[in-house]
């Protein structure tokens, strides 16, 4: 058994603080929104496990495709020491690059979802002798401080998460994971792309109704944390391609007229019959822009593979 290290970067109070704030904005704005890192609490950590095994979302089999086939390259490429990874979930898919990384040292899992990184951090620190894991609860849009370990130091972003973040928010993101990083050093990025609009809805909109049930669970999050009433039987999941923004936004739809006390907050929202607030997004890339927007933060794009059905790319850029 190799050493397991859970840090939480943050006070509880400082995520409940958070949650307010973020909750209180969103439902008080017009059109309303809801913040989408409140999605994965235990559950919803779980109902996204789930969604990687539909047959609909193939983002999760096209990424490990590249990943099986390019993780000696990726080895290579950086010769890492420290791999830190972001919103590492169950950090399946990042094993190969694991087994690739022969001199690996310490493997940073950094996620909000602290169910999800016990597990996943758990049985890596067991499966993989020798390998330090110090696994980070933070948030990774906000001064995230890494721990000191040997270099180089190569930072995975996976499973398109960075296509929920607005574009604002990316340009500031992929700065600060650049000031993470030191000449040299490399970021290995997942990134879903373009393609026909009915398979990037069906995706985001399954038959059998789990994402609908992920997309649902911020309203259970916030019944529990601030002890508002809402319904999830009173919304209905709606999924649709954004074709000038180049992305797949998620909503939320009140099937009636409603309101909804958030007593934590003071607050009574009224949503009228068929109104819908924006839950997340999920930006869809083209290689282009993402090489403008890597070198827009400093990093130059290395390589750039994509899987046989060209559904997905996997970027590694290098720190200028
Ligand atoms: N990398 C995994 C999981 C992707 S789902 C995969 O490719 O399958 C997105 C992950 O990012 C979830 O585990 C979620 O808990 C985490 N996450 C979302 N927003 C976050 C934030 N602001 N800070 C840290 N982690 C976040
Ligand atoms: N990063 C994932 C993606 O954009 C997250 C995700 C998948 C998601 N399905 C979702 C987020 C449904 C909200 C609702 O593909």
């Amino acid at each position: 058994m190799s050493p397991f290290l859970l840090t939480r970067t943050l006070p509880e109070d400082a995520t409940d603080a958070a949650l307010r704030a973020d909750v209180l904005k969103g439902l008080t704005s017009t059109p309303k929104t809801l913040p989408p890192k409140w999605f994965y609490d235990a559950q919803g950590s779980e109902l996204f496990e789930k969604i990687t095994e539909l047959p609909e979302y193939y983002p999760t089999r096209a990424e490990r495709e590249i990943l099986v086939g390019r993780a000696g390259e990726i080895a290579a490429a950086t010769g890492a020491r420290t791999l830190v990874e972001l919103g590492s979930g169950s950090s399946e898919k990042t094993r190969y690059v694991i087994d690739a990384l022969t001199g690996l040292h310490t493997y940073v899992p950094v996620d909000v979802s602290e169910s999800a990184l016990t597990q996943a951090g758990q049985a890596l620190a067991g499966e993989r002798p020798g390998l330090d894991v110090h696994a980070l609860i933070a948030d990774f849009t906000g001064g995230l401080v890494l721990p000191q370990t040997p270099g180089p130091r190569l930072v995975a972003f996976l499973g398109g998460t960075i296509g929920n973040l607005l574009p604002a928010e990316r340009a500031a993101f992929l700065a600060s994971v650049r000031a993470l990083l030191s000449p040299g050093d490399a970021l290995l990025l997942g990134t879903d792309l373009v393609k026909d609009e009915r398979v990037l809805v069906e995706a985001y909109d399954d038959a059998a109704g789990v994402t609908a049930a992920f997309n649902k669970n911020v309203l259970t999050v916030i019944n529990r944390e601030l002890g508002a009433d809402f319904d999830p039987g009173a919304f209905e999941h709606v999924a649709l391609w954004d074709a000038d923004h180049e992305w797949i936004e998620m909503r939320l739809r009140s099937r009636t007229a409603q309101t909804v006390k958030v007593p934590a907050l003071d607050l009574a929202v009224h949503f009228a019959a068929g109104e819908e607030m924006r839950t997340e997004v999920s930006a869809k890339f083209r290689r282009d822009g993402v090489r403008a927007e890597l070198a827009a933060a400093g990093l130059e794009l290395a390589h750039w593979w994509t899987d046989g059905a060209d559904r997905f790319a996997l970027s590694l850029s290098v720190a200028r």
